[in-house]
This record gives structure tokens, C-alpha cells and sequence, in this order.
């Protein structure tokens, strides 16, 4: 375990994902390690780790941790391009996938990072630094609907017209480049004790937009069942609802085999149902592990068979 981030429902993932233990495995966010470290302890010789994560320092950390391991190919990737990264392996199928969703930790605290709003920084908010856009360029050039509409699509903040309004206002005589700058900003509108949640659910609106996030776990699960064996697992552990409920629709779609006569009223759609739900209901960490790591709190965890 890494004290960059703490691994999070790592028995109850794992205990999914492996079906087999000469099997190939792919982690799709690498991040430091933690899942990736006990997927290695669980396969013998013959399996093979493949694993990406979008984040440079994640990636070259887990890099100098793995340098002495076999059987391991990382990549400093999107995910959505797992069947891009299958090609280059000569993989045809994974006996599973595994997708630890969101940032890690380190992203979160490290201030140079501008992730939170706990710390002074940039505002930034990529985790692949070698995108052009950053979340400054969005605040400051963004029409005042489109700023309310960021914020209230990918952070489901109530306040999001009054909030992109005094932006907006703020902007003309100042330009907002630091985590501060918005920090202050925000807090002038919100009483203290709504100050935490509408900040957290800005940088998480302006976080999910600057790296497509919801754009991407959509194609990465498409992508996904391209490269997942007959009988292998896609498991995913989301954080917040938004995610959630991609997962859970994705899942859902593909396990329909007919569509009802309302959505298909002539019979002519023919689609195979690819996945079967492995557990009807998400599974959330348990008290003991939310005691222990408060950042497992909002985890959900689906799972799910390719037929
Ligand atoms: C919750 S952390 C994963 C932690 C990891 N399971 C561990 O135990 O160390 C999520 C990771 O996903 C990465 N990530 C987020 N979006 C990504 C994407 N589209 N492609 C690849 N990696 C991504 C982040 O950079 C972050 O390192």
C-alpha cells in the first residue's frame, strides 16, 4: 500500500475481477499501485498485468515500483484507448478489467496540483498535463451560460447561475488563474456552512469537464467489451452519482437482450445482450473501511460478466 493513496473495497474488487490466475488483467487506473500491486500477488507466473493511468507522476511512480516485476506492461494512457493498448500487447482478450474511477489521493493533496480548494495553486485541474485546455482557460473565456451550465451539468450545484454571474463580473477587472482567486470568489456568495460542498461541487464540475471525464469512462466501457473474454469481468468503482449512473446504464443496456415494443414497436432492432450483472445492487465499502479512509465513503461498486 502506498502512502500516496489508499486502496479502496481492494478484497471486494479483487475477489471479482480474478477468475483466473494464469489470466491477463487490465487496470485502468493505475494510479499508485494499490490495486494493481495485490492483482500481481494474486496471479501465478504465467499471468500478465497490462494497466494505464492518465497521470504522469502516477504512472512513473508505479513505473520505478514495478521496474523489477515480469509480466507487466504499464502505459501512460487515457483508458478509453484500452483496446488501442490490447493491439500493442498482441492481446485478443482480457480475463478482466478493472476501473478504480476519479483521482487519487496524491492528486488531491498535493497543492502543486490545483485540484482542491483546500490548498493555493494554479487552477489547472488536468490530469494529463499535455491537454491544451485547463480550467482556468474555461473560467475566464466561457460565456456566463455555459459557465452555469458546467457547473450545474457536472457538479449539480443549485447555485450555479449566481455563481458563474459574479465569475463572470470578477473576471473583467482580474483574470483568475489560481484556486484562491475562485475559492474567494465562491465564498463571498455561499453561507460558511454551504461553503465546503458548493466549492467541492465546483472543482468537481470543472474537474469532470477539463478531462472529459464522463466522455471517456463512456468510451472506455465500450471499448472494454471489444477486449473482455467470454466468462471475464468488468468491475467498476465509481465516486460521485453522475459517474454512477454511466456505469449503471452502460451495464443495464447490455444486458437487454429484447427492447420493449414501446422502444422497438416493429421488431426490427436484433441487439445480443454482451454482459449479465454479477450483482443485481452496488456494493459500498463497509463502516470499518470508511472509518479507516473516509475517501472510500461515496465508493460504489459494480460488476458485471461478458456473455
Ligand atoms: C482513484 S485513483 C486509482 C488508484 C489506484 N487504484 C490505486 O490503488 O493506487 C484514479 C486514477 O485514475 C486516473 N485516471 C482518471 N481518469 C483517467 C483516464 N481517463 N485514463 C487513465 N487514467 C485515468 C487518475 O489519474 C488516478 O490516478
Amino acid at each position: 500500500m502506498s502512502e500516496h493513496h489508499i486502496p479502496v473495497m481492494l478484497n471486494e474488487s479483487l475477489d471479482f475481477l480474478i477468475t483466473d490466475q494464469s489470466g491477463v488483467y487490465f487496470d485502468a487506473t493505475l494510479g499508485f499501485a494499490g490495486h494493481s500491486s495485490e492483482i500481481l500477488k494474486r496471479l501465478n507466473t504465467n499471468g500478465r498485468l497490462v494497466a494505464s493511468d492518465v497521470d504522469k507522476d502516477a504512472f512513473e511512480f508505479s513505473r520505478n515500483k514495478f521496474a523489477e516485476k515480469s509480466g507487466v506492461s504499464l502505459y501512460n494512457f487515457n483508458y478509453s484507448f484500452i483496446d488501442v493498448i490490447a493491439k500493442i500487447e498482441s492481446i485478443q482478450f482480457f480475463d478482466g478489467i478493472l476501473a478504480d474511477l476519479g483521482v487519487s489521493s496524491f492528486q488531491l493533496d498535493n497543492p502543486e496540483s490545483g485540484f482542491t480548494y483546500r490548498s493555493n495553486a494554479l487552477l489547472d485541474l488536468r490530469m494529463d498535463k499535455t491537454k491544451k485546455i485547463t480550467a482556468a482557460d474555461i473560467v475566464n473565456t466561457f460565456k456566463e451560460e455555459d459557465l452555469a451550465n458546467v457547473f450545474y451539468k457536472y457538479g449539480e450545484e443549485k447555485n450555479s447561475r449566481k455563481i458563474s454571474k459574479s465569475i463572470v463580473e470578477k473576471r473583467t477587472s482580474q483574470k483568475i488563474e489560481t484556486t484562491g482567486q475562485l475559492v474567494s470568489i465562491i465564498s463571498d456568495l455561499v453561507p460558511q456552512n454551504f461553503q465546503r460542498k458548493t466549492l467541492s461541487r465546483i472543482f468537481q464540475a470543472l474537474r469532470i469537464y477539463v478531462n472529459d471525464e464522463l466522455g471517456s469512462l463512456l468510451l472506455f466501457l465500450e471499448n472494454s467489451l471489444k477486449v473482455l473474454k467470454k466468462g471475464g469481468r468488468i468491475v467498476v468503482i465509481t465516486y460521485h452519482s453522475l459517474e454512477d449512473r454511466i456505469v449503471k446504464d452502460f451495464f443495464k443496456a447490455e444486458t437487454i437482450v429484447n427492447l420493449s415494443p414501446k422502444e422497438d414497436p416493429l421488431g426490427l432492432v436484433k441487439r445480443e445482450a454482451r454482459l449479465k450483472l454479477v450483482k443485481r445492487k452496488p456494493i459500498v465499502p463497509t463502516d470499518v473501511e470508511v472509518g479507516d479512509n473516509y475517501r472510500a465513503r461515496s465508493a460504489k461498486l459494480r460488476v458485471a460478466e461478458r456473455i
